[in-house]
């Protein structure tokens, strides 16, 4: 299957049933149920559907809709709400009540997938969403196993698990959760999610790298002097304490996001469109990064400043989180890819909390054109600066040298800009819209692999427990930071 086919193909998906686990969750009303609903608006499902909710608080079918109901219309990336198509997605929308570890849960589930089956058609096809806290993944997928609700996978009906973030806290933990999974499913049936692969701009990487001549040719050690990748939030961390304290900057936003966008940049081109043609690149990027050294590692925790004109409290202020926390808010990274086609190329990340504004993007600058015509006194050309922005305001722009109109010479750098919300004009899809119909699809292109995951972690792992450093709310991040590019005379760009 085609992973970058044309979107104007319309795409259907196969007859199936969607068991959502969590289904009470902040998750599926966000994300789940809205992007089902637009599937269904898009002309991607079939009749032969079913979606069930499986949670333990006590609800009947028609409450699970009603509030179904409210969560689209306030979370659904098309609005108004379509109400004659809500109906039609409602009567084919089911809770089940049951505790995760409950067996006489499952028999009972199976009995209504079956009925399902009989009623509509759906035959014997299974989604397993598991929008659960990631300890309750080996336990959701031994008993589905263990009531024959996951099946070998074979020519027959398929039964496929699409699981969220986090993939374990460390290597070891990552490792173990691997092998618990696989104790009960292949590795063909686990899907992982990372939502930023449904981003069109973050699937775009390769069709600007290997569907234009000019770019890849110049995609290599030659002609790139370094690439900078740029996560930056101007949020804190809200109301969510608990959970950074137990995960910080690194588990959640660099070994899964900022790691698939360096290999994604990085990698050869690949044999095909395969899944996993395009993974296997992807792993060998990872492969050949150096192991970290502490001088290519900063991290820090935001204290309180000004962002956007508003006075913000510190990290260590904020609610949940104990004062003698060495939780990171901010981390800038230096990695060498050691291969023919990046040796010598650092790539520089950075991702932070509490920055001066959102922004995600990826600068490649070029090496500077030889200092032979063209110089203006002592200064030099700016380089050539490509940045693919992937949020907000999804584009590409390309910095050139150009001469100002006039007999003098000036020379000035400007700026190539294609945006994709004003050319096509149209409002991308919801990257859980194109992740849930690629599961259903059985396509994994999109979906993080075992082996790229277990990579990203071991090369993290290390630094999971360095003390931060600080920096005041509103900059770009601590002096450390600023240091990590001096040394090497360069400068994190202006955003
Ligand atoms: N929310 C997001 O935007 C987001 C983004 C990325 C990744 N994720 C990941 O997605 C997963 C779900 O996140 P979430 O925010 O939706 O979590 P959540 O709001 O805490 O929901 C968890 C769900 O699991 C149910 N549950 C917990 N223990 C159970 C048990 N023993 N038996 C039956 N049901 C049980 C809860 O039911 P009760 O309501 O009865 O407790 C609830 O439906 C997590 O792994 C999270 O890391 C979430």
């Amino acid at each position: 299957m085609n992973p970058l086919r044309e979107e104007t193909q319309a795409r259907f998906t196969e007859p199936c049933i969607v068991v959502i686990f969590g289904a009470t969750g902040d998750l599926t009303s966000r994300k789940l149920i809205p992007a089902l609903y637009n599937i269904l608006k898009a002309g991607q499902l079939p009749s032969q559907f079913a979606c069930v909710g499986f949670a333990r608080r006590t609800k009947t079918d028609g409450e699970f809709r009603k509030e179904m109901h409210e969560a689209v219309q306030k979370f659904s990336r098309t609005k108004p709400i379509d109400e004659h198509l809500w109906k039609h997605f409602e009567d084919h929308l089911y809770y089940h009540i049951s505790e995760f570890h409950d067996d006489e849960g499952y028999v009972k589930l199976k009995q209504k997938l079956e009925e399902l089956d009989h009623r509509l058609g759906t035959k014997g096809n299974r989604i397993y969403y598991f929008a659960t806290p990631s300890s309750y993944f080996p336990l959701i997928a031994e008993k589905l196993k263990k009531s024959n609700l996951i099946y070998p996978e074979s020519q027959g009906p398929w039964s496929r698990v699409i699981i969220e973030k986090p993939f374990g806290h460390d290597l070891h933990s990552a490792e173990n959760l691997q092998q618990e999974l696989m104790k009960h499913l292949g590795e063909n049936q686990i899907f992982r999610i990372d939502h930023w692969l449904g981003k069109e701009t973050v699937q775009n990487l390769l069709v600007f790298r290997f569907a234009n001549s000019i770019f890849e040719a110049l995609w290599n050690n030659r002609y790139i002097d370094h690439i900078q990748i740029t996560v930056a939030e101007d949020l804190g961390i809200g109301t969510r304490g608990k959970f950074w304290e137990e995960t910080g900057l690194i588990r959640d936003i660099v070994q899964n996001h900022v790691m698939q966008l360096v290999s994604l940049v990085g990698m050869e081109p690949p044999v095909s469109l395969d899944a996993n043609a395009i993974r296997d690149e992807k792993v060998k990027v990872l492969q050949a990064i150096r192991p970290l050294e502490p001088k290519d590692v900063v991290l820090a925790q935001y204290t309180s400043g000004l962002v956007n004109g508003e006075d913000v409290i510190g990290y260590l202020q904020e609610k949940d989180v104990p004062s003698s926390s060495h939780v990171e808010t901010y981390a800038a990274l230096r990695l060498h890819i050691d291969n023919w086609r990046w040796s010598g190329v650092p790539f520089y990340l950075r991702s932070g909390k509490r920055l001066p504004k959102r922004s995600t993007e990826i600068a490649i600058t070029f090496k500077d054109p030889p200092g032979v015509l063209f110089q203006q006194g002592h200064r030099k050309n700016d380089p050539n600066v490509l940045v693919m922005q992937i949020q907000p305001d999804e584009g590409i722009s390309l910095k050139i040298n150009c001469k100002v109109p006039g007999p003098a010479s000036p020379i000035q750098p400007v700026k190539m800009d294609f945006k994709y919300g004003s050319y096509f004009g149209i409002a991308p899809p919801e990257a859980y819209e194109r992740l849930i119909c690629d599961a259903i699809l059985g396509d994994s292109t999109l979906f993080a692999r075992q082996d790229e995951v277990l990579l990203s972690w071991k090369l993290l792992t290390p630094i999971l427990k360095g003390k931060p450093s600080t920096y005041p709310a509103g900059s770009w991040g601590p002096i450390e930071a600023e240091k990590l590019l001096e040394q090497d005379g360069r400068h994190w760009r202006l955003i």
